[in-house]
């Protein structure tokens, strides 16, 4: 390990993702619906956002292209990260984002604008205490009175149980000789034939054994990121909550709009212990106690102010959604982290036959007499669980749109164009949810093709074969060329039917 990475783990790339938990819309439909007032210029599509410890920076490049009018400060100390992610934003012309090699305490000591939003996600518990206090000290000085954060932590007490695999793992990983991904391999075998053995902790807790079998189909670049760092530390939300008051921030709720939803995980009589609690911030805890809580998204206000109830509401009632998948193809029952969910068909099929022809705000869904009959609280709780669970998303304003376009599909190019060679981002940039929409490499070929003017089967199987990469159909293997273009042919008409329509609402075909 060299000495710039300060305990954190080096000599491993972190995994390329994107994350759409602090897009901007979905940061508004957050606060307002815990009754602070968003920041104007993060609804508008003018703000300053930053990421510290942004990884390989895909989601600060993504929001850069989604909104022309903003900017972006993106840092990361580990080079290789901050270089992939300079060459994307030289190919998709972000003229609006900067990406820095840099430390927190390098970034500490640098000024710039006031920032209306600053994401710190995977960073807090895998940072050590002095790292933690270098980046109180950029939110107290560099977020604008007004201003949002979004931070993830592994929170207390759910990860108690991981602890000990955790250890397993860095004790395992520190024997031995080879690369560090096989000595990663290597160690989570051990911990699955400890857990076969059974006996003490492994027996004794919940959910280790499922946790070690998900280790085995994870990358090392995850494994390492995530449990290898000299620094590792959970925490109780509370204790994150007062040490957030140092730089002046109050927690502001749950990111996930879902998470606020607390019929969902708590019977009546858990509610009725945790409001006996005065102190917000004890009242959180208790119900992370209540559901074993072990990861939090959380946001913070610096100087938030409250809406009214009447504000409040005006906001919501202007607020637009639009639907993430087809109509048809919204479940009865959806799978979610607390267990499953039934989404009734009286309500939920004319509300996703409305979402899915254009972004509707939930005044307009209100006036329409399918809907109202289920009356406000029913609509605005099932657009609560479809956001949460990106089935659907509230949408930028109409005004700007033509300028995010523009920049989009700049963007959308660069990224289209990296899926030939498999270098893949994942996502391209929607103008109109400012935000994120997920394509697999098969879909980015057919879009290429399209941008292309050549036939999609042909192009997608040259780059698909280059890779040594051939598809299945039915549990079968497709031998061949010629199998290979018929099943590719067989996808593109699926995807022209179903895929292509919505991803042309979402501006991003
Ligand atoms: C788990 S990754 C999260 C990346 C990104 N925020 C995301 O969610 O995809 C944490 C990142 O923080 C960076 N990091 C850790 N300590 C740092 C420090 N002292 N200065 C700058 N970056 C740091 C690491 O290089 C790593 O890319």
């Amino acid at each position: 390990m060299s000495g710039w990475t300060e305990g954190y783990v080096g000599g491993i790339d972190y995994i390329r993702a994107v994350y759409r938990d602090w897009s901007p819309a979905l940061l508004c439909f957050a606060l307002t619906l815990h009754g602070w007032r968003p920041p104007e210029g993060l609804r508008r599509g003018r703000f300053t956002m930053a990421e510290p410890g942004c990884g390989h920076g895909l989601t600060s490049a993504l929001l850069a292209g989604a909104h022309p009018a903003a900017r972006f400060e993106a840092m990361d100390f580990n080079p290789s990260h901050i270089a992939g992610v300079r060459r994307l934003a030289a190919d998709g012309g972000l003229a609006n984002a900067e990406f820095l090699e840099e430390s927190f305490a390098d970034y500490a000591r640098r000024d710039g604008p006031m920032l209306d939003a600053v994401a710190l996600h995977g960073v807090w518990s895998w940072v050590s205490a002095e790292n933690r206090a270098i980046l109180l000290d950029v939110l107290r000085r560099r977020l604008a009175p007004g201003g949002v954060l979004f931070v993830s932590y592994n929170a207390l007490p759910g990860t108690l149980a991981h602890m000990p695999l955790r250890r397993l793992l860095v004790e395992r990983c520190a024997e031995g000789d080879g690369l560090l991904p096989d000595r990663i391999a290597r160690a989570v075998d051990f911990a699955a034939k400890m857990a076969a053995q059974g006996g003490g902790w492994l027996a004794g807790t919940d959910g280790v054994a499922e946790r070690i079998e998900q280790l085995r189909r994870k990358s090392a670049n995850y494994i390492a990121h995530e449990y290898l760092n000299g620094d590792w530390t959970a925490f109780y939300h509370a204790d994150v909550v007062r040490g957030m008051a140092a730089a002046k921030l109050e927690f502001a709720g749950a990111a996930v709009p879902m998470e606020q939803l607390d019929d969902l995980a708590l019977s009546s009589a858990q509610l009725a212990l945790a409001a006996e609690a005065h102190d917000p911030a004890q009242a959180e805890t208790l119900r992370d106690m209540m559901t074993n809580r072990s990861f939090r998204r959380d946001l913070f206000v610096k100087g938030g102010e409250r809406l009214g109830a009447a504000e409040r509401r005006s906001l919501l009632g202007e607020t637009r959604f639009i639907l993430l998948v087809a109509a048809d193809d919204l479940p009865e029952v959806a799978s979610t982290p607390i267990g499953r969910l039934p989404f009734p068909p009286a309500l939920y099929h004319p509300l996703g036959e409305a979402l899915a022809e254009g972004p509707q705000s939930l005044d307009a869904l209100l006036a329409r007499p399918a809907l109202a009959a289920h009356g406000e609280a029913a609509v605005l709780r099932a657009l609560i669980l479809l956001t949460s669970l990106s089935l659907a998303a509230p949408t930028m304003p109409e005004d700007g749109l033509e300028e995010r376009q523009a920049s989009a599909d700049r963007f959308n190019a660069a990224v289209l164009e990296r899926h030939r060679f498999g270098d893949t981002p994942g996502q391209l940039a929607s103008p109109l949810l400012g935000a994120g929409v997920p394509v697999s490499r098969i879909e980015a070929l057919f879009l290429l093709a399209a941008r292309r003017g050549t036939e999609p089967a042909a192009f997608a199987w040259h780059h698909l074969s280059a890779d040594g990469i051939a598809l299945g159909r039915d549990g079968e293997r497709c031998e061949g060329e010629e199998a290979n273009r018929a099943e590719l042919t067989r996808r593109h008409a699926a995807f022209v039917q179903r895929r292509l329509p919505l991803l042309q609402k979402l501006g991003v075909a």
